[in-house]
């Protein structure tokens, strides 16, 4: 395992019991609402099989159960303490895995799903690849992430949140300051807009889109394996 991945591992592991606490209060309970409109778009695709991959405590994955009722959807996470929560939740089937190597045929899936998970992955390039591998043609690929906004003012009471409040708060929620220093810069390093749009149509996707929400502190991207 790379130390990259053994990290990400150790600090998702450290702040599972928390992870919804934390997700939840210092959104504001945002999130839902974000989840929701990702949910949303991925049931106009009317796919029957999903994968929702770094799945966590499993909300985007319940948000899709709720929407598309009769689709067979497959929560994947490569840490059993968040699919332990994510399934006394509700999400009713799930998957001990490692995004980067995923243990699906090729072309098993009609849509695949992720969300504030692309961004710990160590290859982003080759994460999306995996996915296209693991999508039929056509199929849909839905990733919601964090971004900057865009308007300058925005951007900088945004960074200033990020960097100075959120390690404060995220440390007082789950006694982890540095799992909260490392989401405001992995944020910053992390493609976002016409960028990450680049990065998918390189890595086996078309029709690529972008839409930034609330103010543009996260962005739903889509596309379709090529
Ligand atoms: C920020 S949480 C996102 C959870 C959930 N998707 C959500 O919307 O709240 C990131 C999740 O990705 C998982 N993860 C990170 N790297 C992974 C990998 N290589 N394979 C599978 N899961 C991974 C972590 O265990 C964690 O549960």
């Amino acid at each position: 395992m790379t130390t990259q991945r053994a990290r990400v591992r150790k600090m998702f592991g450290s702040i599972a019991r928390r992870y919804d606490l934390a997700n939840h209060l210092l959104s504001c309970g945002i999130d839902f609402y974000w989840r929701r409109r990702a949910a949303e778009i991925v049931s106009g695709w009317r796919p029957h099989r999903i994968t929702d991959l770094a799945t966590g405590t499993g909300d985007l994955a319940l948000a899709l159960q709720k929407k598309l009722p009769d689709a067979e959807i497959v929560g994947v996470d490569f840490l059993s303490e968040m699919l332990d929560l994510a399934q006394r939740k509700g999400v009713r089937q799930v998957v001990l895995a490692d995004a980067m190597n995923l243990p699906f045929d090729d072309a098993s899936f009609d849509c695949v799903t992720i969300a504030f998970g692309l961004r710990n992955l160590e290859n982003w390039g080759a994460a999306l690849t995996e996915m296209s591998r693991a999508l039929r043609t056509s199929g849909g690929l839905l990733v919601l992430e964090f971004s900057l906004p865009t308007t300058p003012i925005l951007r900088a009471i945004y960074r200033f949140y990020l960097h100075r409040c959120l390690p404060l708060l995220g440390a007082f929620l789950t006694g982890k300051k540095t799992a909260y220093d490392y989401l405001g810069d992995s944020i910053e390093e992390f493609p976002s807009g016409g960028a990450m749009c680049e990065l998918m149509a390189a890595n086996g996707f078309t029709h690529t889109t972008f839409e930034p929400l609330t103010g543009g502190i996260v962005t739903i991207y889509t596309a379709q394996k090529s």
